[in-house]
């Protein structure tokens, strides 16, 4: 062949680089700020494994640069030409393969040892001054109680931004995760055992978490939200779950109140003062929560309604059974339960 060969490399580099354009401006750092971002953690465990994260990353990105602009070279640079003769041929080089072998093992100690430490400094026990919040993971909804506070709820966990949290995870069904990525962390829960996950959230916001393992039918229904307060606004919510049930002032949520008492709600659900069921959330401040079904719906009367007469046409393979409640019966229930303020 004599003609002069087009190089192979330009479709190729003008490919990477317009997917690296198209990358980086798609990706501006704002655009990572999302609701399930791990990023941009809120938290010192958040920020803990975020440093692993990156101090891994940038090592990773370094090592493909340099292997593939050496890969790139030799490709180049000892590529067939006509009439050149083969280059000479070698086999190993000793003092190559142990330099490469030490600086590799170095790379891996600078990843290593970060690494160990950031595993065990997330495994330490709580401090005292620790606020413990016992989660309960169930198909398909999560429950949050407050020992110290005497305080009880259901997908929506409060808690005080600057406070350590002793989050401890327990389930009675199969195993379910916990994560709330905008704070760091997920962590198993696991039937028969207690596991724990501590963290500190540094800034005042609504975080969204999501099951993270595979727990039957309606696992990716199984959400749930971290709402981080202020001290003041904590303290406001605590005493407001720590007030005795609302009584009922509309006529239609007090027949709503005298139809749980008679039906077979109360056998599932707590309603301080009324029922003391435990199969299903508690109850008695219903009201004060913005979702319900495993956080999945919007605390309106209308999704109350269609939930109580076919709670399975909304959360498929739901626990709660069709108590055959039908229009007054279901608009007077859902009444009921949004005056649990
Ligand atoms: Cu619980 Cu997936």
């Amino acid at each position: 062949m004599s003609e002069r060969r087009q190089s192979p490399f330009r479709f190729e580099t003008a490919v990477l680089l317009l997917a690296v354009l198209t990358l980086t401006a798609a990706c501006g750092w704002s655009g990572w700020d999302t609701k399930m971002t791990t990023v941009i953690p809120k938290s010192d465990f958040g920020k803990l494994t975020h440093g692993v994260f990156m101090l891994i990353s940038w090592w990773t990105l370094w090592i493909f640069i340099l292997v593939e602009a050496a890969l790139l070279f030799a490709v180049w640079r000892f590529r067939e030409r006509p009439g050149a003769p083969i280059p000479k041929q070698i086999h190993g080089h000793t003092a190559l393969e142990i330099s490469w072998t030490v600086a590799f093992a170095v790379i891996l100690l600078i990843i290593g040892i970060p690494t160990i430490r950031v595993i065990f400094k997330t495994q330490e026990a709580p401090a005292a001054t620790a606020l413990r919040v016992d989660v309960t993971g169930r198909q398909w909804w999560w429950e949050f109680k407050y020992p110290a506070l005497n305080v009880a709820t259901a997908n929506e966990a409060h808690i005080p931004v600057g406070q350590t949290i002793a989050f401890h995870l327990n389930g009675p069904d199969v195993i379910h995760s916990f994560w709330v990525p905008q704070l760091g962390g997920k962590r198993d829960v696991i039937p028969g055992r207690v596991n724990r996950l501590v963290l500190t959230p540094d800034t005042p916001g609504e975080y969204i978490g999501q099951c993270a393992e595979y727990c039957g039918t309606s696992h990716a229904n199984m959400r749930f939200r971290v709402i981080v307060h202020s001290k003041e606004d904590f303290e406001r919510w605590v005493a407001g779950q720590q007030a005795p049930a609302a009584e009922p002032k509309e006529p239609l949520a007090q027949k709503g109140k005298e139809l749980f008492g008679q039906s077979a709600c109360v056998g599932c659900h707590t309603i301080a003062g009324i029922s003391a069921g435990v199969l299903g959330p508690n109850l008695t401040h219903f009201g004060s929560r913005k979702t319900f079904a495993g956080g999945m719906m919007p605390s309106t009367a209308e999704n109350l309604v269609t939930w109580i007469e076919n709670p399975g046409g909304m959360k498929a393979g739901v626990l709660m059974p069709n108590l055959g409640m039908k229009g007054e019966q279901s608009q007077a229930l859902a009444a009921y339960l949004l005056s649990l303020k």
